[in-house]
């Protein structure tokens, strides 16, 4: 099962855009996964809502996609707080991750991704090497939220074909 994290909690975000756009191109593939957003959730502490969203997507999952903000050089904190809360051993250990990375700046955040990835090793998270930078991500979207650059369309769908052999 896969779940992909949309790695905000701003609203109205372009990285919840960028997600959106993974699960349309994994569904066209024949994948169905779960979408989490981390709009409006509380990672403060282990809530009943939390401990429910880990027993239904978290914990069943064994494949994550991140799409990941660039938040002053690095991920944003309330991802950093998802995994703090978590139940570690069950939610991560063994699991397998794919990494992309999203600014308006010129980097898509790449050192956030590397940043990330140091996070998820602790953790026991196995990622695939092939991290996707998309930067200037406003000028890659339409009105209504889909990627038109056909350049970017196709190294994603690269990267998640990769990651369905992975
Ligand atoms: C708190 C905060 C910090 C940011 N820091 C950076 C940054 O370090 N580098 C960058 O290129 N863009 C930065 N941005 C702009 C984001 O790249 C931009 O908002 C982009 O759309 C991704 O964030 P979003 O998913 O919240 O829209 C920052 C945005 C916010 C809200």
């Amino acid at each position: 099962m896969y779940t992909i994290i949309s790695g905000t909690n701003r609203a109205d975000s372009n990285t919840i855009k960028i997600a959106r756009q993974y699960d349309y191109f994994l569904r066209q593939k024949g994948i169905e996964p779960n979408f989490l957003s981390l709009e409006n959730m509380d990672v403060n502490h282990r809530s009943p809502a939390m401990i429910q969203l880990e027993k239904t997507i978290l914990i069943p999952a064994k494949k994550f996609i991140f799409i990941a903000p660039e938040y002053n050089g690095s991920i944003p904190g309330v991802l950093k707080s998802l995994i703090d809360i978590s139940d570690i051993k069950n939610v991560w250990w063994g699991k397998k991750a794919l990494l992309a990375g999203v600014s308006t700046g010129r980097a898509g955040n790449l050192r956030g991704m590397e940043h990330f990835t140091g996070i998820l090793h602790y953790v026991k998270v196995i990622v695939h090497p092939n991290k996707l930078p998309i930067s200037i991500v406003d000028r890659l979207l339409d009105a209504e939220g889909k990627i038109t650059d056909p350049a970017t369309v196709k190294v994603i769908n690269q990267q998640l074909d990769e990651f369905i052999e992975f």
